[in-house]
């Protein structure tokens, strides 16, 4: 006689609770190795079920290899199936909280850096292009795909690259990846060989610094200011794998490179042969001038050039591109194959329609303007709040902007302060690579906010700061 209690309540098949009822029996030890189990008739009876809940639930345990069947005369639990530790006490796994420090609690205004406005997503137009892509032949969408990503996307990203950022491009140099992100590590991976030192803007966003040390580099920080990386500070005695630069728009503190700074900077990495990865992650939202044309035109075979659509559409593609100097572009295949085989291929596809039908740069024309509303409007309230006590630092481009704000020291109290009133703002020196030059510098991001959110949010942080 074999107890099994069944819940008919239970939202668990019978199959299944039998199954396993039965089978705790046996790995406990219960049911001992060569004990005959009854037959499904007898057992259905017993149990009250239709004979088919016990003739699948064996069939289950069979095929485990819990149970033997022995033809005509019956079925049998099978040698070397005890192992009560598997059964000794109900497994509960309980999980501390995981904090990794990026929550936000909801009805807080955030000033994020780099989110871009999500209510503003191309929604209507984006669902075509997926539809789209679906109606490819499957085999060609559906099935598995090359590392470097479909010829339609890389086509289109060059075509995009070469008219609007002047970059030098073939579509074959291009890999595309899961968001700039990858692409850091992919190029670390590619140009960290012998040469283990790498020269960083100081600061420059902590993401890059732990992927930096994360593929063994040893970071040698180099100071941005207003206008980037100071160039007069580029050390000499060491040979760099690569010097990794935000030219267009230096993160966090908002510089353009200038061209003097830039070929000054060509000329140190060509002394020293050393490579350049440029991060261009936000260049497409310039509000002062023209937006620059890229350092990689400048030197494409020394230049490894990374992109993104996480601030032009939304971080959630997670998809962005480099672009290879051609000696580098089999093994930077290779690593992103090594990564993940390649992108989701329907939204390269949906992308490459996108982009193709010209939806995208409709797209960048509007979220222009309506970024260049926001900075004006975020502007306009901390000059009305904060009069000359705040300085706006580097150009008006992109999604953030940093302010300096003489005689105040950001610190985790007062930001802590500010959260209880339900404002956030982000400290500079959160990423610095040397601390405590930026106290009194945070970083406003305003793409993602509404104009009377900005408004509301620097008022409030003018009340907490004066008080
Ligand atoms: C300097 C910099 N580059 C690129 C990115 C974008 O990263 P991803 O393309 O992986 O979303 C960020 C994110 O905010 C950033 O700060």
């Amino acid at each position: 006689m074999i107890h099994v209690t069944l819940d008919r309540t239970s939202a668990i098949p019978l199959i299944r609770q039998l199954y396993d009822g039965m089978r705790a029996q046996i790995l406990s030890g219960v049911l001992r190795p060569g004990s005959r189990l009854p037959s499904s008739r007898e057992m259905a009876g017993q149990l009250g079920v239709s004979r088919n809940v016990v003739v699948e639930a064996f069939e289950m345990l069979y095929s485990e290899g819990f149970t033997t069947a022995r033809h005509g005369s019956g079925t049998f639990v099978a040698p070397g199936t005890t192992f009560p530790a598997a059964v000794a006490e109900k497994k509960r796994i309980t999980l501390a909280k995981v904090s990794m420090g990026y929550e936000s609690q909801a009805g807080v205004i955030n000033f994020k850096p780099g989110t871009p406005d999500l209510r503003e997503f191309p929604l209507r137009a984006w669902l075509q292009a997926v539809k789209a892509a679906y109606l490819h032949p499957a085999d060609d969408s559906l099935g598995y795909g090359q590392p470097e990503g479909r010829r339609e996307l890389r086509q289109a990203i060059c075509d995009y690259v070469v008219s609007q950022r002047g970059v030098a491009c073939d579509p074959d140099q291009i890999v595309i990846t899961a968001g700039t992100t990858q692409a850091i590590g992919i190029a670390c991976h590619l140009l960290l060989g012998e040469r283990r030192d790498v020269i960083l803007e100081d600061p420059i966003t902590r993401d890059i610094q732990l992927i930096v040390k994360g593929e063994g580099g040893v970071i040698h920080p180099v100071t941005a200011d207003d206008s980037g990386l100071v160039v007069e500070e580029l050390p000499s005695g060491i040979s760099p794998a690569f010097v990794y630069v935000t030219p267009s728009h230096q993160f966090p503190l908002g510089g353009t490179l200038a061209i003097q700074r830039r070929i000054a900077l060509l000329e140190y990495v060509e002394r020293t042969g050393a490579c350049l990865i440029e991060d261009d992650y936000d260049s497409e939202f310039r509000f002062d001038g023209p937006a620059l044309a890229s350092l990689q035109s400048l030197a494409p075979d020394r230049v490894v050039y990374i992109g993104t659509f996480s601030k032009t559409l939304s971080p959630a593609l997670r998809t962005g591109y480099l672009i290879l100097p051609p000696a580098l572009v089999g093994e930077g295949r290779g690593r992103k194959w090594h990564c993940d085989l390649h992108n989701e291929t329907p939204t390269q596809l949906a992308l490459a329609h996108f982009i193709a039908t010209g939806g995208y740069l409709r797209h960048l024309g509007r979220m222009k303007r309506l970024y260049a509303r926001k900075r004006r409007v975020l502007e306009q309230a901390l000059a009305a709040h904060f009069g000359a006590a705040v300085r706006i630092i580097g150009s008006a481009t992109g999604l953030h902007l940093a302010a300096r704000f003489s005689g105040i020291v950001f610190t985790p109290e007062l930001l802590a302060e500010l959260e209880k009133k339900r404002v956030r703002v982000y400290p500079a020196e959160a990423h610095a690579i040397k601390p405590g030059r930026l106290d009194d510098i945070i970083l406003i991001g305003y793409g993602n906010l509404s104009e009377a959110q900005i408004e509301q949010g620097i008022r409030i942080l003018h009340r907490v700061i004066n008080r």
